[in-house]
């Protein structure tokens, strides 16, 4: 039911060492107004940071989360071997501890607003839900958010090589 708040940007589940490889979104109703999921392209957003401020490449982070006891800390900006440089992120939230000291005497809220707008302009795909889409999300290169919406909204979402939820049992 509504939401008032933007789902925060982020890679999901960044408290893993090795974050989910894909998951997938579907619609079985959608909300009345709002609710689009938006992606951003980490591979852009981390070429561009590097290219503004190349001492970002040592920035770390450690994510936690209110409902597991796993955290792990990643690079925010993550040598993938199959893409390059990539932003693996979530926005500010208490349950994020960045690594001090940062680079160059930058603040959190420096680093953050960098960031933060770095993704803006990385802005891939704003999908505006129907009943019966379908989207699948490759974690390792994109990072996600979700607009506010009012009224009742029906989803699934399905984690692909999830290590704590088994969402499908393969056959034998
Ligand atoms: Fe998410």
């Amino acid at each position: 039911m509504d939401s008032v708040d933007w789902l925060p940007r982020h890679t999901e589940q960044l408290d893993d060492l090795e974050p989910l490889r894909y998951f997938a979104l579907g619609c079985l109703e959608a909300a009345a107004k709002g609710g689009a999921t938006c992606l951003y392209d980490g591979r852009l957003a981390a070429s561009a940071l590097l290219e503004e401020r190349p001492e970002l490449e040592h920035v770390r982070i450690t994510y936690a989360t209110m409902w597991r006891s796993s955290t792990a800390t990643h690079p925010l900006i993550a040598i993938d071997p199959e893409h390059g440089p990539v932003l693996r992120y979530r926005s500010a939230l208490e349950t994020n501890s960045v690594e001090h000291p940062l680079p160059n005497g930058l603040t959190e809220a420096q680093m953050y607003a960098c960031v933060e707008s770095h993704l803006s302009d990385a802005v891939a795909v704003v999908h505006r839900w129907r009943p019966g889409d379908l989207v699948i999300v490759n974690n390792r290169i994109m990072v996600h958010a979700r607009q506010p919406f009012t009224g009742r909204r029906v989803m699934a979402r399905y984690r692909y090589d999830d290590p704590h939820y088994r969402t499908v049992i393969l056959g034998r």
